[in-house]
């Protein structure tokens, strides 16, 4: 394969279980707005809890490198997340310096409470898209289950504006507990029907060691795709792109289409080209990792672009995380090890 990137490093390698480098998802900060309680609860995210100093997280200018480096390596889409990405000062910023790599898509995961404010500025920069989270249409369901309160006109707002600066089509992220907001679901597909958006329910997943996650709470997503397809008759679609985490369904009326994300009922870990860099410049190779690789430090000690990418490269070549397939195979947890926290590492 010939690499697009002007350069002599090698792009076309795979890790233990075959699988390329493709997208790298980048978290700007560990802080949220949001206390949701299945990433961020109350209880321990609390006004005690230590979020990472100023001096501990990535600059633009450190985020850049290493984004660089991996569009070297093969990476072709960055995904910035958090905590609320939209919380980090001057974010359009980094979005401008992304941009000047060439062949890479940029992509953004917000919780959308400030992206009415910042959908202009972000498009203008080169944001190619964005990724709102929104579990519930339900105002009372919606405020209960951010936790501050915060009403979902806002949020719906956001994404307005983000279509309007054509940052659309627009992906909707609802995670569905069993019995917190699965009794909105149907009205949450029903308000982006007949609009090129797409939502996209996720099974609930037990990342972190905080969200008490508990199998019970997981609606299968053959539940949610009958219980949308009886009143809006559903088929599927091809993936779009290979390792795509969510299976894609259209309204048979072409109405337009939603997304399935079932980590739990069916991961997805086959065809993972994903790698995380979490705000302190830690590299992770699964969201379940309990150790990743300081680059930051690295980086900070004053290493050469060629030292950073033999090091990237050889943890990837070394990986082999499967942990939601193995977590499937034994339907219980692989043997208890702290893991990292997706407020952390931006999911
Ligand atoms: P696009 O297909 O480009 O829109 O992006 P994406 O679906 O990769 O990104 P997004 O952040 O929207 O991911 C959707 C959700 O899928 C995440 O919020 C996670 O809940 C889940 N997810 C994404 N990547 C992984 C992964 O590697 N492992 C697991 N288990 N879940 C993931
Ligand atoms: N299970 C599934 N998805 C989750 N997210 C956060 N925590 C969990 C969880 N425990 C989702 C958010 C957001 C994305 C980054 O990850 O809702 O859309
Ligand atoms: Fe909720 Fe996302 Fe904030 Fe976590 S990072 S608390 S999922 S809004
Ligand atoms: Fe990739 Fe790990 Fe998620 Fe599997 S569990 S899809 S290896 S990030």
């Amino acid at each position: 394969m010939t690499s697009p990137h002007d350069h002599d490093y090698d792009d076309n390698f795979v890790d233990s279980l075959g699988r390329s480098l493709r997208d790298l998802r980048i978290s700007v900060t560990d802080r949220c707005n949001f206390r949701c309680q299945y990433c961020m609860p109350k209880e321990i995210f609390g006004p005690k809890f230590e979020f990472l100093r100023r001096e501990e997280i990535m600059s633009f200018e450190e985020i850049t490198r290493i984004a660089k480096l991996s569009a070297n390596l093969g990476v072709t889409k960055f995904r910035l997340t958090g905590g609320e990405p939209l919380l980090r000062a001057d974010i359009h910023k980094l979005v401008g310096k992304l941009h000047t790599i060439p062949d890479v898509e940029i992509a953004l995961t917000t919780n959308g409470t400030l992206l009415k404010n910042y959908a202009q500025l972000l498009a203008e920069s080169g944001l190619n898209r964005v990724t709102v989270s929104l579990d519930s249409l339900d105002d009372q369901t919606f405020r209960q289950m951010n936790d501050v309160d915060f009403p979902v006109e806002t949020v719906l707002e956001g994404i307005e504006a983000a279509d309007h600066f054509g940052l659309g089509p627009i992906k909707i992220n609802a995670v569905v507990r069993d019995g917190v907001n699965d009794h909105t679901l149907l009205d949450l597909a029903e308000y982006f029907r007949g609009t090129s958006h797409i939502v996209r329910f996720i099974e609930y997943m037990d990342v972190g060691n905080s969200n008490g996650w508990i199998l019970d709470e997981v609606l299968p997503s053959s539940h949610v795709l009958s219980r949308i397809g009886k009143v809006f008759p559903l088929e599927k679609l091809p993936s779009n792109y290979s390792g795509e985490v969510a299976s894609r369904y259209r309204y048979k009326d072409g109405a337009g289409e939603i997304g399935l994300i079932s980590s739990i009922t069916a991961p997805f870990c086959g065809s993972c080209t994903r790698a995380r860099l979490s705000a302190d410049g830690k590299f992770f190779t699964c969201l379940f990792a309990s150790n990743g690789t300081d680059i930051l430090k690295e980086i900070r000690s004053g290493v050469t672009d060629r030292y950073l990418i033999e090091m990237l490269k050889s943890i990837w070549v070394r990986r082999d995380d499967q942990y939601s397939e193995l977590r499937t195979k034994h339907t219980q947890l692989p043997p208890e090890e702290k893991k990292i926290e997706m407020s952390y590492i931006g999911g």
